[in-house]
């Protein structure tokens, strides 16, 4: 696997694999890789010969009061994953390769969708998640693109970006990872004392709880909601939000159907996690 800072070095390795007659696929990340991101690269190997991972903690991202300074790091391990799994390119710019000129005058800004949920508590994030993506595409251009349910509202509006601005790039969506017990995976679980890591099966549990409503015949969002609720109101769990939507939109439903989307996110004393379930899959 070849290791690649800066864009020149990515278009030219991109395209000596496309004169090869390569397809391209990505997978962006913001490292500190785990089997959740790895499940991507399996998915990007099916679908192209050649597999770009990026590595990039996006500032552009991050709120103020959000953690950038301390998202966990860890290239060189990142490397050795992404290779063993059979990433041919890994793309680790630094911050001023990606914004040469501080903040982009120019960015992606979002549809509405993009205020809910995850939007509410963090203004500007998704026009700086769809900012960079686009970038990525822009540098890399890549054939296909992976990304995960787990982030499912960042998921539907990146395919709402490509279809909006007629990119390209073929977006398939990786189903969730979990821990044996539930639990998402995620980058911040690193944050989670061994008491977090417990009270965070609250997320999953609730989940499931609407899962098995909903396989037993309910359609109310209320009733799913409520649910949810109950979940994440135990000690410990400050909840965020807990919603039952449509998939495209993020809007809330007057009936529940195979397909709707339950969300919630809380928080374990300082760290964000959040999870989500698509119903009848
Ligand atoms: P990051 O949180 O590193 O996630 C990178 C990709 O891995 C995303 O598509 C995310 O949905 C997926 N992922 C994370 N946990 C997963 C899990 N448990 N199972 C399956 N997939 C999982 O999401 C970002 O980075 C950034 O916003 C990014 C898209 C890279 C833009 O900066």
């Amino acid at each position: 696997m070849q290791q690649l800072r800066t864009r020149a070095e990515v278009r030219a390795a991109v395209a000596e694999a496309r004169q090869n007659g390569s397809r391209i696929a990505l997978v962006p990340t913001m490292g500190f890789l785990h089997e959740g991101h790895l499940s991507l690269i399996d998915r990007a190997r099916t679908l192209a010969d050649c597999v770009v991972i990026s590595v990039f903690v996006n500032p552009l991202q991050f709120g103020p009061t959000d953690d950038l300074e301390r998202y966990p790091r860890a290239l060189g391990r990142d490397a050795e994953l992404a290779s063993a799994r059979g990433a041919d390119l890994l793309f680790a710019p630094s911050v001023t390769e990606m914004y040469p000129d501080g903040e982009p005058r120019v960015s992606v800004v979002p549809g509405p969708e993009a205020e809910r949920l995850c939007g509410v508590s963090r203004p500007g994030h998704f026009r700086g998640v769809l900012t960079i993506v686009a970038k990525l595409f822009g540098i890399v251009q890549p054939d296909a693109a992976v990304f995960g349910q787990k982030d499912a509202q960042q998921a539907a509006l990146i395919r709402r970006m490509v279809r909006d601005l007629d990119m390209p790039v073929q977006v398939e969506i990786a189903p969730t990872v979990r821990e044996p017990d539930g639990l998402a995976l995620s980058s911040r679980n690193v944050y989670l004392s061994p008491d977090e890591r417990d009270r965070a099966l609250a997320l999953v549990g609730g989940l499931n709880r609407c899962q098995a409503l909903f396989a037993a015949g309910e359609t109310d969002p209320e009733v799913l909601r409520a649910a949810l609720r109950h979940a994440l109101n135990a000690p410990g769990v400050e909840a965020e939000y807990a919603e039952v939507v449509d998939s495209a939109r993020f809007a809330p439903l007057q009936r529940v159907v195979s397909g709707t989307v339950c969300a919630v996110a809380a928080r374990l004393g300082t760290t964000r996690l959040i999870d989500n379930l698509v119903l009848g899959s």
